[in-house]
């Protein structure tokens, strides 16, 4: 690849014409990319994507809920041209207030099927959050993108240190407390859903250790009769306005805690009590 980011770009012997910046983060740069073979397209940059390159490659094309990938090396990745992600929707469209429970039902669901296709291709993706939900460049479909943290169910790889970021971490994955999986990735897209419906979490703002105290409490609070009641002694759920969505949030989590010692997940429960209440806003 040639290592400037605003010339041309060439990667795999594919000349790219760069025509803006779509995002940047923790691993580099994400481009407006274009090339005669390609169209328009999305050029992700940095020091060292092997890895994720090398997940992508292992979920292979016909990996419908992740962008096509058209080349994935160790410093560029060419994939198919997204459009905005659920952050970007919720930040636009609600001048970062709250989504309806209708809408926030529909999100979840779109969220929860792209993680059941990874977790189904045996990998647990580690960074759940609304910026790594991306609708299609046309339609509403999700997709699922940015497998830098993303590790092998049960192959043992325990995280080192913090796991994604904080706000959505799960407490395995900002604890480190044992190899993460996809129940991990459960406990973000609650954590999102919540951010979503109700444009916080109650540990926004508190400090590592609070965080991690407060997660952990949820998952493992013996002191409530009903596993469920955990959400709402920990406020998770306090400023969310439906009640039929803190109902479907509850019934999630209440997957999340009975399949804390590997147990299989039910996703098809889960899709269903996501199950729509009402139109949703037009996101
Ligand atoms: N395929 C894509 N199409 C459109 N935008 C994208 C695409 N991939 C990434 N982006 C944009 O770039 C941002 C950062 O990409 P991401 O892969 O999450 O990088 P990082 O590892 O830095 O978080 C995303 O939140 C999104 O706004
Ligand atoms: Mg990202």
């Amino acid at each position: 690849m040639c290592a400037s980011d605003t010339g041309p770009l060439v990667i795999d012997g594919e000349t790219f014409g760069v025509k803006g910046r779509l995002g940047s983060g923790h691993y580099g740069s994400v481009l407006l990319g274009e090339s005669a073979r390609h169209g328009s397209v999305a050029v992700k940059l940095g020091v060292d994507l092997t890895h994720e390159a090398a997940v992508l490659r292992s979920l292979g094309t016909a990996a419908g809920f992740a962008p096509a990938i058209y080349h994935a090396q160790s410093d560029a990745i060419v994939m198919e041209l997204l459009g905005p992600s659920v952050q970007t929707l919720w930040e636009t469209t609600t001048s970062m207030t709250f989504f309806s429970g209708p809408t926030v039902l529909r999100l979840g669901r779109g969220m929860m099927r792209c993680l059941r296709a990874l977790h189904e291709a045996g990998w647990a993706h580690n960074d759940v959050k609304p910026a790594n939900f991306l609708r299609g460049a046309s339609g509403s479909e999700l997709h699922l993108i940015d497998f830098g943290l993303a590790s092998r169910i049960g192959a043992g790889d325990r995280a080192v240190g913090e796991v994604g970021t904080p706000l959505f971490a799960s407490f395995a994955g900002q604890t480190g407390s044992r190899p993460t999986r996809g129940v991990d990735d459960l406990e973000s897209l609650v954590y999102c859903l919540t951010f979503l419906a109700s444009g916080g979490l109650p540990w926004e703002r508190k400090s590592h250790a609070r965080t991690a105290f407060m997660k952990g409490r949820m998952l493992t609070d013996e002191g409530c009769e009903l596993l469920t009641d955990s959400c709402a002694a920990s406020g998770l759920t306090d400023d969310i306005p439906s009640p039929q969505l803190v109902e479907a949030l509850q019934a999630v989590w209440a997957e999340v805690v009975a399949c804390q010692e590997g147990q299989r997940i039910n996703y098809e429960a889960c899709l269903a009590a996501l199950t729509d209440c009402g139109p949703a806003d037009e996101v």
